[in-house]
């Protein structure tokens, strides 16, 4: 795009040359850029991205868009970059539509990353598609993801995270989904959204962007999920484990690593699927794939494929490692929420361990359920069956009261410590051969980092 397209779309200022081109990527981070480049200056809470302009001029940027010019590079002067951000990608998703490009938004409590990393590569089968590993999700990530796409790109996957009423909305606008996946209606994020009404309205926003000849794909098994039906002019398309879903599940089993199989039913055919990704709760995640993949013009057996073959891609969920000393462990660092908690023990419970050993840190943003929330994430550990609970940090006491008012003795089998470094010593020392430990906690408490020390930092 010229210097002066980009000011048309975003509604800013050219300033240097007019006929300037941008050939390569948009970027925000100067450490990225290569030649050809749009550079955009993001002013953030610590660092302001206009300090990086001389670096990203060195590094052969073409143009930035900026909230003042730079007489180094030409630029577009814009009052919010990433306002600026969103209107480029619409407009360049715009053309692309006009392409042929098909979009796909998902959106959901829990497992959007993990929905599109399978959808993505199920996709991958039907043509070039656009689907990076990873947590894009936001005003800046979907854009950016939006304008990683070219004409060569047959489809768009989008992740679409909500931090409040209108946010999918907005999303929606910047890229107009044909197929749209709302995965479930739990917890995360409760305290800023009052209810789970509240989050079902607001996830409810993608199947109202949809076009009339486009599909929502929705979780039958979640009856907030299903409720938005009425909500969308789009065509539904049911998925779940119960007879009334169009797209199913069947004869549900898991491995030792608690991985998946399943017969995946359409309405006309039956197909074999035995999943890469570990744990139960990617059945439903598998099927919302199947179901946009679907809608996407993919056959029943094409997707039962794609599925099968879809590796892990996106770090710190639930990944499984053995190291050299038979201990097996579990890395779900990533993120926490008391249903992704409860989906993580479920798969620790599935697989078979000398002893189940869990260190878990707090869940972040429940709100006034939080106290309450965590005293059941105990009591439910010692339902699925762990032996050796280890709660780390200030947010985490109440999990281990929790495990403590289940039964398991305060201080030996449910021990409370203070920080990453305590537990980590504390587990260290407790591995045995055989054991099998699970590691989660919401993302700002940083566990993944006492992850990568349990497997001798190599995952770091
Ligand atoms: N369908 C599901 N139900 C419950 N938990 C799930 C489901 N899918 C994934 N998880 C778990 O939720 C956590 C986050 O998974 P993932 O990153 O896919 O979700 P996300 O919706 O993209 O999260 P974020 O809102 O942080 O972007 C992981 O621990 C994962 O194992
Ligand atoms: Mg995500």
């Amino acid at each position: 795009m010229t210097l002066a397209e980009i000011a048309e779309a975003t509604g800013g200022r050219a300033h240097g040359a007019a006929g300037t081109t941008v050939t390569g990527a948009v970027t925000l981070d100067s450490r990225t850029v290569a030649a050809g480049d749009l550079f955009v200056a993001v002013p953030g809470e610590r660092v302001d991205g206009h300090d990086f302009l001389p670096a990203a001029t060195a590094a052969g940027a073409a143009a930035a868009l900026v909230t003042r010019p730079d007489p180094a590079l030409p630029c577009v002067v814009v009052d919010d970059p990433v306002v600026a951000l969103g209107r480029l990608a619409a407009a360049v998703h715009t053309r692309l539509t006009g392409g042929g490009l098909r979009t796909l938004g998902i959106t959901g409590s829990s497992g959007k990353t993990s929905t599109k990393d399978l959808l993505g590569q199920v996709l991958a089968a039907a043509g070039p598609t656009v689907s990076p590993p990873g947590s894009y999700n936001n005003d800046i990530g979907l854009p950016l993801t939006v304008l990683s796409a070219d004409e060569s790109t047959r489809f768009l996957v989008l992740e679409m995270g909500s931090r409040g009423r209108g946010h999918i909305a907005r999303l929606c606008r910047v890229a107009r989904p044909q197929v749209g996946v709302v995965l479930n209606v739990g917890s995360a994020h409760l305290g800023e959204f009052g209810s789970a009404d509240g989050i079902a309205q607001a996830k409810g926003e993608l199947v109202e962007a949809l076009p009339a000849d486009g599909t929502a794909v929705l979780n039958a098994d979640d009856p907030r999920v299903i409720g938005m039906a009425p909500r969308t002019r789009a065509r539904v398309l049911a998925t779940g484990r119960g007879e009334d879903a169009d797209v199913r599940a069947e004869d549900v089993t898991l491995d030792d690593s608690a991985r998946a199989r399943f017969t995946l039913v359409t309405a006309e055919e039956r197909h074999a699927v035995a999943l890469r990704v570990v744990g139960e709760h990617q059945v439903a995640n598998a099927l919302s794939a199947a179901g946009a993949a679907l809608a996407a013009g993919m056959t029943p057996a094409q997707v039962a494929a794609g599925l099968s073959g879809a590796e892990p891609r996106s770090r710190w969920r639930m990944e499984v490692t053995r190291r050299d000393d038979g201990v097996t462990v579990v890395n779900d660092a990533y993120n926490a929420n008391p249903e992704s908690m409860r989906a993580a023990l479920a798969a620790l419970a599935g697989m078979p361990a000398g002893r189940r050993i869990a260190v878990l840190g707090g869940m972040a943003e429940l709100g006034p359920d939080a106290d309450a929330e965590h005293l059941r994430l105990g009591r439910d550990a010692v339902a699925a069956g762990v032996d050796l609970l280890i709660a780390v940090g200030p947010d985490a006491v109440g999990i281990a009261e929790g495990a403590v008012a289940a039964g398991r003795r305060a201080g030996e089998e449910s021990v409370h410590v203070p920080d990453r470094a305590a537990g980590l010593a504390l587990v260290s020392e407790a591995l045995r051969p055989g054991d099998v430990v699970l590691v989660k906690a919401s993302r700002s408490y940083g566990l993944e980092l006492l992850a990568a020390e349990l497997l001798g930092g190599a995952a770091a």
